[in-house]
């Protein structure tokens, strides 16, 4: 089914709702464009290098509502969930994580993504976050196994994986488009009989 492009249907939007201590991590929704652009805008500088080029007017509502109408559209056909996290105390939007690449068959597995606000990192809320989201792709998913991918020298990003007990499975030259380069990326792997990581 094709989405209208500016009267999303609400109702339909996945009504996930993962609770931690300290954060909420939710599919997104129309009226979060506001902080979200907001978040986006105030750490421009510091997602840029580390994602896919960002397309000329990303932080426009009109562009927040065809992404968002094909995240709904992926979360329905099970090729990707989009989460939205937030700081439970304040209700503050913090970050996102994405489950991308949902793989069938003798596969099962996903690729995460994920950004936290740079005045909330290092409080242990996207481990807390992708705690969640794992627990959620193993049981409710079904997955077999995460992958990830970083950035040479994204040591902040290998420190979260190898915390939640990722291994480092390998190099991939020229792996994924980074800020308009094809970038080398360092490989690691969440297989569920290694979940949940023992302390
Ligand atoms: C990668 C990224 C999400 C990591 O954020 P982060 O806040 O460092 O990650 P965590 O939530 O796991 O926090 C861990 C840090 O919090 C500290 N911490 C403080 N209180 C904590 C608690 N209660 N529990 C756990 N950790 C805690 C840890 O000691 C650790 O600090 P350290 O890295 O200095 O050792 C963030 O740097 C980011 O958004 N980067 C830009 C986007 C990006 O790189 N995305 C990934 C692309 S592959």
């Amino acid at each position: 089914m094709i989405w209208p492009r500016r009267r999303l249907d609400t109702a339909r939007i996945p009504s996930v709702h993962l609770t931690g201590e300290r954060v909420t991590v939710r599919p997104p929704r129309a009226e979060d464009w506001r902080s979200w652009a907001e978040v986006r805008s105030r750490n421009r500088a510091m997602l840029e290098p580390l994602e896919p080029r960002w397309p000329e007017n990303c932080l426009t509502r009109e562009f927040f509502s065809r992404r968002l109408a094909r995240q709904m559209q992926d979360w329905q056909r099970g090729q990707s969930c989009s989460f939205l996290i937030f700081e439970t105390s304040s209700q503050t939007l913090i970050g996102g994580v994405n489950i991308n690449n949902i793989a069938r068959g003798a596969a099962q597995h996903a690729s995460l993504g994920y950004w936290l606000d740079q005045a909330f990192q290092g409080r242990g809320y996207m481990r807390e976050a992708l705690t969640l989201v794992i627990d959620f792709g193993f049981s409710a998913l079904k997955l077999h196994r995460f992958n990830a991918g970083c950035l040479s020298g994204n040591e902040r990003s290998a420190g979260v994986l190898l915390r939640l007990g990722f291994k480092e499975e390998g190099f991939a030259e020229k792996y994924v488009q980074i800020d308009g380069q094809w970038q080398d990326h360092r490989l690691f792997g969440l297989p569920a009989e290694h979940w949940p990581p023992s302390e």
